[in-house]
């Protein structure tokens, strides 16, 4: 295979059916996010909003790109603000692990760490984000960057909904009887679920939050510091959509703990923490029988390993 551009290598992840895993009837399948350039399914996010930001004008060769991130929406956003010729710089909680301190300052980009508010250095709670937020803002606003707002910018949701929903469904040609996927900023469930649902309403949409912090679910918060980094803020997330939720599904850092073990032992992957929940919530949900007995479920593997 030959390409042009670092950028062919975002989007047009394979999917890897993970055999070892699932052990009773049915399929489970895994979009290998982690192999693009940003080692994250942010990589996708991250070229939409740059791209649509020059497209419409916000944005121009040279100025500042401004972001809060956890560390895979910046490693993203430095690859693409490298080829599109804009300097980068990320606000980031310290509470995120310096592995990806280390690759944002690798790919050239300005790293501002603001400290925890009342997470821990591992477990980033949602008061720790809205610190990094505010900080972000003011950076923006101080330098005349670009604040890139993964939250609220509708360009992250469209990533999904024209790259992400439509790979799945051309890789099993439609055959699909449920996704699963957690939520951070909630581009990649809202995305790639309203693009399977408009093509066949019955595939089962279900998202995974930590078991201590499930506030889409509706629950109060137990436990905001832990295991899953860049899901699970606790926070409600602008761009929402419910009504495209079958089910949310809960999974403990003992769990993704376990997952994660077990996805690297069984099947040669080295992911995050995420990935492991999703992959934990998504053999649940075939064990529970609800979705039938021989279901084909897809799944995300958010990001390497490596970065933590
Ligand atoms: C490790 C990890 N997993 C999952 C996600 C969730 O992605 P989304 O923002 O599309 O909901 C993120 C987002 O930053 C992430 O960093």
């Amino acid at each position: 295979m030959l390409v042009d551009s670092t950028i062919q290598l975002i989007e047009n992840t394979p999917l890897v059916e993970l055999k070892n895993i699932l052990s009773g009837e049915g399929k489970l399948y895994a979009k290998a996010e982690f192999i693009q350039p940003g080692g994250s399914v942010k990589d996708r996010a991250a070229l939409h909003i740059i791209k649509d930001a020059y497209e419409s004008g916000k944005l121009e060769k040279g100025r500042l790109v401004v972001e809060m991130t956890s560390g895979n929406m910046g490693a993203g956003l430095a690859v693409v603000c490298n080829l599109f010729h804009n300097p980068f710089t990320a606000v980031m909680s310290e509470g995120n692990s310096p592995a990806r301190v280390k690759m944002l300052e690798a790919l050239g980009a300005g790293v501002v760490l603001v400290s925890q508010v009342d997470g821990t250095p591992g477990r980033v709670t949602g008061k720790d984000i809205e610190a990094a937020i505010e900080k972000a803002v003011a950076l923006a606003e101080e330098k005349d960057g670009f604040y890139v707002d993964q939250f609220n910018n509708l360009s992250s949701i469209n990533a999904h909904y024209r790259g992400t929903g439509p790979e799945i469904w051309n890789d099993l040609d439609g055959d699909i009887s449920a996704f699963v996927a957690a939520a951070g900023s909630g581009g990649t469930f809202v995305g790639t679920s309203k693009y399977l649902k408009e093509r066949n309403s019955s595939i089962f949409c279900a998202t995974v939050e930590p078991a201590g912090a499930r506030v889409l679910a509706g629950y109060p918060i137990t436990d905001p510091k832990h295991v899953i980094q860049g899901i699970g803020y606790g926070i409600q997330l602008p761009h929402w959509e419910p009504e495209l939720v079958d089910e949310y599904l809960s999974v403990t850092n003992e769990e993704a703990v376990r997952y994660r073990e077990l996805l690297a032992h069984k099947e040669g992957l080295f992911v995050g923490f995420s990935a492991a929940a999703n992959v934990c919530a998504a053999v649940k949900l075939v064990e529970c029988g609800k979705i039938g007995a021989h279901p084909k479920v897809v799944t995300v593997l958010c990001d390497t390993g490596l970065k933590y």
